[in-house]
């Protein structure tokens, strides 16, 4: 989704710009763009469709160059992808850059062009370029007319300005999307994302909702949204362990799959006790709150959506408790019965997920007994406005489609199951068990890994097909709609997933020998209901792919079958949840897309 970088520095900015523009590009954009003012304190704007190497061709045949500019990858929400709707967009020796969207830009469009301002795109945020000039032909004061143009805005944004009458001054607000403040020596910078700057900064002021703040050389200067000053302190960027680069692995998701057994430990590491879990970790009244804990309630997107699944599982199967699980962008807009002492669960790997986040203010009001965030980003809108936060340590996430976010989600909600056990003074055996499961998962997962050749050869049987059919049962079928879901974003096969039982209620007209049918068959107590179920696609000549534990008689047709180790039934999906993520890989990649940025799809979704 956009991006935002800029700089304020007494150097060139443009290099600095163009690298912030490359990190961000994990995100998903469809065009580019630069505004750099000049040291005759003129603009200069380079805009380029496509990805940003095409705007550093631009660039090479018109330089931009200064000490002070913005830049931005645009995501299409407002006008299709063109150069003429690729930000920074200009108003009278002003340009700007947003995320988010400005939902009053139609009536503000039609009172700027009263005004006579002329429009050369269709975005909204040349509506915001428009209003801050008009605004500041009333005002001889910059800070004035962008407050009094951030007070027409509604909608969500992330804005940052500058201006040819202040070549010293970078000015930027945020309401509803992500924006951090970098602080580097003699040098000043924002993003969106704090991944954009991590070549030149790892210290970092995450702003709240309604902040705007004018930066400087010297730093920055904050006002909160009543335009008092404010002190945001600086943190140290965390993710410094798990590296950006793609290391000896040729995309990011292969390298990401990888990483799981590292992302696993690393999020493990602080919170299990010998033979028992660490509570402490969610804050000192945990254990109190937890133990009052009546019932759950998970509210995610996407993948994220997939884990709070197989949450619920483990949650009523060892604790008892009832629990909930929704996806974010219907949840916060319904009308939600929550029952007396409700934990309300957000999980999310970027923190930044327009709908998750909104679900969670909105559940503020909700009564609930506490709100816990399970995040990857410690900054992040999400973890800075839960009453508790549990982050997964699985580095960052580069591929658009998530692998070790999701594997780590798991290991938290695993361990969150387990916490609720034993707060409650019971079944000390089960956590004890649970404990030493997550324990054996990174070196199991290594011996999955080693299946990759294995799973490479099967991926060629989907070369010339157009749809897949994937089935679980139990706690595997969620795991079954995320490999559903892993596909289909990275291929482009149509992937749909079904409880197994319910093959015969309509999805098993779709089976023929141009339908691969993947399962997921661990040695549980659901095993030989679902060999009857692959019984039934078998008769129809359906094409058989089994992911089975290595102890089980033949689950599927001959040569069709991958083993996995056999392990402790409370694991099992995590485990299984690695061959499909190679499975997709490869088909990708026999597919020929662009596994770590397929086509139409954003890394972090901040617009609703
Ligand atoms: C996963 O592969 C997806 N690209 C997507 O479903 C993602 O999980 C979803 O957008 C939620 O993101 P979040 O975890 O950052 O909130």
């Amino acid at each position: 989704m956009c991006g935002i970088v800029g700089v304020v520095a007494q150097r060139n900015v443009t290099p600095i710009l163009l690298e912030g523009l490359r990190r961000l590009e994990y995100r998903g954009y469809d065009s580019a763009g630069v505004a750099v003012l000049a040291d005759d304190n003129h603009l200069q704007r380079v805009r380029a469709v496509g990805k940003v190497v095409e705007l550093e061709r631009t660039l090479e045949a018109t330089p931009a160059v200064g000490c002070l500019g913005i830049a931005h990858t645009r995501w299409a929400t407002h006008g299709k992808p063109a150069e003429h709707n690729a930000h920074p967009h200009v108003s009278d020796g002003l340009a700007i850059v947003h995320n988010g969207i400005i939902e009053n830009h139609s009536p503000l469009r039609r009172k700027l062009t009263d005004l006579g301002y002329v429009f050369t795109s269709e975005t909204d945020t040349e509506v915001v370029a428009h209003l801050m000039a008009w605004h500041y032909r009333q005002t001889p004061d910059l800070l004035t007319a962008f407050r009094n143009t951030l007070a027409e805005l509604q909608g969500a944004y992330a804005l940052a300005m500058v201006h040819e009458d202040e070549p010293q001054n970078l000015y930027c607000a945020r309401m509803g999307s992500p924006l951090v403040i970098g602080e580097g020596s003699g040098e000043s910078y924002i993003a969106s994302d704090p991944l954009a700057l991590l070549q030149v900064t790892d210290r970092f002021r995450y702003l709240d909702e309604g902040d705007h703040a004018r930066l400087t050389v010297d730093g920055c200067t904050l006002w909160d949204r009543q335009h008092s000053p404010v002190e945001r302190p600086v943190k140290r960027y965390q993710h410094a362990a798990l590296s950006l680069d793609k290391g000896e692995y040729r995309h990011y998701m292969l390298k990401e799959i990888f990483e799981q057994p590292e992302a696993i430990g690393n999020t493990l590491s602080g919170i299990l006790g010998d033979n028992h879990v660490l509570t402490a970790i969610l804050g000192p009244d945990a254990e109190s709150r937890l133990a009052s804990v009546d019932n759950i309630h998970i509210v995610a997107c996407g993948t994220s959506y997939h884990a709070g699944l197989v949450a619920r599982y483990w949650i009523e199967s060892q604790v008892g408790l009832p629990c909930q699980v929704e996806v974010a962008s219907e949840y916060r807009y319904r009308t939600v019965a929550v029952p007396a002492n409700t934990l309300l669960i957000t999980l999310s790997q970027s923190g930044e997920t327009a709908d998750t986040l909104a679900a969670l203010r909105f559940a503020k009001d909700q009564g609930y007994l506490a709100t816990l965030a399970i995040c990857n980003v410690a900054g992040s809108s999400l973890v800075r406005e839960a009453d508790w936060r549990l982050l997964t340590q699985a580095g960052p996430e580069i591929g658009v489609a998530s692998t070790k976010a999701f594997t780590t989600q798991l290991v938290a909600l695993l361990w969150l199951t387990s916490a609720l056990l034993q707060v409650r003074g019971r079944a000390a055996d089960q956590v004890a068990a649970n404990v030493a499961a997550l324990r054996q998962l990174p070196a199991l997962i290594d011996q999955v890994l080693a299946l990759e050749p294995a799973i490479a050869a099967l991926a060629e049987r989907f070369a010339n097909k157009h749809h897949a059919l994937f089935l679980g049962r139990g706690p595997h079928y969620p795991i079954a709609m995320e490999g559903a879901l892993k596909l289909k974003e990275i291929s482009y096969i149509h992937a749909e997933a079904y409880a197994a039982g319910e093959l015969k209620h309509g999805p098993l007209a779709l089976v023929d020998e141009n339908m691969p049918v993947v399962s997921v068959a661990p040695s549980d107590s659901l095993l030989e209901k679902l060999k009857s179920n692959l019984e039934e696609v078998r008769a129809r000549g359906g094409q058989l792919i089994t992911f089975a534990c290595e102890t089980v008689e033949q689950p599927g047709a001959d040569g069709d079958t991958i083993r996995l180790p056999q392990v402790d039934d409370i694991i099992s999906p995590i485990l299984y949840t690695i061959p499909l993520q190679l499975l997709s890989y490869h088909v990708a990649l026999v597919k020929g897309t662009d596994v770590d940025k397929p086509r139409n799809l954003a890394k972090s979704v901040t617009v609703e």
